[in-house]
């Protein structure tokens, strides 16, 4: 029987009790496959660690994963470390280096689950936003001089490479040729940024040519918004750079009800490193140790991963198990305006995993 390593990083905050949920819902998965199992090692890295020893993760740290077949991911981020050394520190000090360039966010309005939007129930929001991860707006180019002084100057530059883009976009042609509707929009910035955003939407244009059966349209990121809010039908693929999409994925996820139920994979297309899976939200410090963290954004990650894996009837039975507990109010954690406690929502998709009894 396989069994496959996953390295568990919690990371801060809600990391570990949405962690330890998909931990327990993927060994139930296994459990109810039956053809594969799940070996997970934990890593304490984080905020604490850095605290007490200066750094996120050992020096080694990487070494440590790079066999392991997945990385599962809590949250980064306390709120006495300022954000930016958190972030390099420890998830991008893994993204980058792993070369996970493709950031993949799947937006849906699950049973059950109420859109702020009005006339918007479910079937009108159906996306998946492509997001470009390892360049960009987030290249970390840049620097800063003559601190404290009035001269003081500072920048952030963001970097576009003709090869980074390439890969991206035909990442995004392709998962947009893999969906039923086969429709790609490109979201650029290119009438005020006139340097890489016009190279970004001259290389769609390029890759288009290989996907001759996918349409495509181009959108400006702030009007993007609005098509977003006011014609989510007319979207399904999007893709987008490091910082636009940053931005987008948070408005789709509020679109589609709610932060905590929002998942993502960071993978590295080729295999050549392993693939890093998590939940959108962060640390949620108000509610760290209340037993109320949304796990649904974790299980959906997981949902994610196991199609990485090439599981896809144990992805398409978690994702099930997901739809039959959001439908459900009772289960609701606070976010979704309910009263539901992590452990009753992952008990119930373990319980509806071990319940179901189609074939895939
Ligand atoms: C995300 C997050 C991160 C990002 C933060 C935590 C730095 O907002 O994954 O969308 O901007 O990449
Ligand atoms: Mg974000």
């Amino acid at each position: 029987m396989k069994t496959y390593r996953i390295a568990a990083i919690p990371g801060d905050g809600i990391g570990s009790e949405v962690i330890s949920a998909g931990v327990e819902a993927l060994n139930a998965c296994a459990k109810r496959d039956g053809g594969f199992a799940f070996a997970f090692d934990h890593f304490d890295w984080g905020s604490e660690r850095y605290k007490k020893t200066g750094a996120f993760m050992p020096d080694n740290g990487r070494d440590l994963i790079r066999k392991h077949d997945a990385i599962l991911f809590g949250s980064a981020g306390v709120p006495d470390v300022p954000d930016h050394v958190t972030l390099w520190g420890l998830r991008l000090a893994i993204c980058q280096p792993f070369d996970q360039y493709a950031n993949v966010r799947p937006t849906r309005i699950l049973p059950g689950i109420v859109s702020p939007l009005r006339n918007v129930s479910g079937p009108e929001l159906d996306w998946v936003i492509v997001r470009e991860n390892s360049e960009g707006e987030y290249a970390g180019v840049g620097g800063r001089v003559h601190r404290g002084l009035p001269e003081e100057a500072a920048t952030d530059v963001s970097m576009f490479t003709r090869a980074g883009v390439a890969r991206i976009m035909r990442f995004a042609f392709a998962l947009a040729r893999s969906r039923p509707r086969k429709f790609l929009t490109v979201v650029t910035k290119s009438n005020a940024q006139r340097h890489a955003m016009v190279m970004w939407d001259e290389i769609a244009a390029e890759v288009a040519r290989e996907f001759p059966d996918v349409t495509w349209d181009k959108m400006l990121v702030d009007a993007m918004t609005m098509r977003m809010t006011l014609k989510p039908e007319t979207l399904d693929t999007i893709v987008a750079t490091n910082l636009h999409a940053d931005i987008l994925s948070d408005l789709a996820a509020a679109l589609a009800g709610s932060l905590g139920i929002a998942p993502t994979a960071n993978l590295n297309p080729e295999r050549t490193f392993p693939s890093m899976f998590e939940p959108i939200h962060g640390s949620a410090f108000d509610i760290i140790g209340k037993g109320i963290a949304n796990p649904i954004g974790t299980f959906w990650s997981s949902v994610m991963m196991l199609e990485h894996l090439g599981e896809p009837s144990a992805a398409a039975r978690l994702m099930r198990a997901i739809e039959k507990v959001t439908a459900d109010k009772s289960l609701h954690t606070p976010d979704l305006g309910g009263k539901a406690r992590t452990a009753d929502v992952t008990k119930a998709v373990c319980d509806a995993l071990a319940g179901d009894n189609q074939a895939n």
